[in-house]
């Protein structure tokens, strides 16, 4: 049968990497929950829009088309953001744009339109407790800060070419945005009670990938129901 995968956890713990490789090995489609709320940030920035005016930036959103194509590129209203959505300054400002309520009921319930049917991993903070809470197979990835700060050094110099902190100021920032989004008063990131966790900060892409076809397994040899 086909199923629905949910991947939680903090920022630059592998979630997009491993949820894409995932996604196809499975012949499933992969979305980035995260590349939305940044394109929400970068049209803010842009627009000159404070990221705590929650009604000025659900009018914005409101006339804001944002589309993640199969093979991972993003565009803001026809745009190609891909890159510009991932410098340091549009990761906090997503974290922040996070917060508001409302911008998470627009984005969560595009989320939950675009999944309508099975045959989905989607990444983010709230997919497990929020966005698909009925997820066959629910994974909560971590790693240490250190880890994921090394990783994203060499993820914002190597694959995106965008300029980047050193290393002591990425640990540094990817601590405080997640204190942010942990402590947040809307769907902050927690665990789902039925997630399963792994800590991929000694594990290869490989390890983590086959941990989870591991869950998702049993589920492809059932009958459809
Ligand atoms: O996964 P990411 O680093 O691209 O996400 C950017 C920010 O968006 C992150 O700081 C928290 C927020 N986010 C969220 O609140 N809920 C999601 N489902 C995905 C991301």
């Amino acid at each position: 049968m086909r199923i629905n995968i949910a991947i939680d956890g903090p920022s630059a713990a592998g979630k997009s990497t491993i949820a894409k490789l995932t996604a196809k090995r499975l012949g499933y489609v992969h979305l980035d929950t995260g590349a939305m709320y940044r394109c929400t940030a970068l049209k803010a920035v842009r627009e000159g829009i404070s990221l705590d005016d929650e009604p000025a930036v659900c009018r914005m959103l409101e006339n804001t088309d944002i589309r993640l194509t199969p093979d991972g590129e993003v565009f803001l209203d026809g745009e190609n953001v891909s890159a510009e959505i991932r410098t340091d300054e549009i990761s906090m400002a997503a974290s922040d744009v996070s917060k508001l309520k409302q911008v998470r009921a627009d984005l969560v319930k595009r989320q939950q339109e675009m999944a309508r049917a099975k045959g989905f991993i989607m990444d983010g903070r709230d997919i497990g407790t929020v966005v698909l809470t009925d997820a066959e197979v629910k994974i909560y990835l971590t790693a240490s800060a250190h880890a994921r700060a090394l990783r994203r050094l060499k993820q914002n110099k190597e694959q995106l070419n965008i300029s980047t902190s050193d290393l002591e100021t990425i640990e540094k920032e990817i601590e405080a945005r997640d204190y942010q989004d942990m402590h947040r008063e809307n769907s902050p990131l927690r665990k789902a009670d039925d997630a399963v966790e792994i800590d991929s900060s000694d594990l290869t892409i490989d390890e983590v990938a086959d941990r989870i076809y591991a869950l998702v397994e049993p589920f492809l040899l059932k009958e459809e129901n």
